[in-house]
């Protein structure tokens, strides 16, 4: 099992997760993070942590998110190592909680 990283990222970027990542398995892109589930260990101490409720462990995951799963490990091998966290996207206000946001996605 792995944590994942679901749609309410997308266009808010909070970041604060990424700090109490023992194992830095977060990776960043443009609009959105991901969790590398080869690298995470189930600590869940970054799921408080974020602003957006984004983050769930694979076993939570509700019905409709369960497509985040591959997209996690997809973009994970792709996307740079995130380590320090950094100012939300301009925006993240607007977004947080608008639902279907994965046409936003910027790979
Ligand atoms: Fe990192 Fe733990 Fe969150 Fe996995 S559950 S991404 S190891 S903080
Ligand atoms: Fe995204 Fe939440 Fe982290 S919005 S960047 S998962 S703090």
């Amino acid at each position: 099992m792995a944590f994942v990283v679901t749609d309410n990222c997308i266009q808010c970027k909070y970041t604060d997760c990424v700090e109490v990542c023992p194992v830095d398995c977060f990776h960043e892109g443009p609009n959105f993070l991901v969790i590398d589930p080869n690298e995470c260990i189930d600590c869940a101490l970054c799921v408080p942590e974020c602003p957006a409720q984004a983050i769930f462990a694979e076993d939570d995951l509700p019905a409709s998110e369960l497509k985040f799963i591959q997209i996690n490990n997809e973009l994970s091998k792709k996307w740079p190592v995130i380590t320090h966290s950094k100012d939300p996207l301009p925006e993240a206000a607007e977004w947080d909680g608008k639902p279907n946001k994965l046409p936003h996605l910027k790979r």
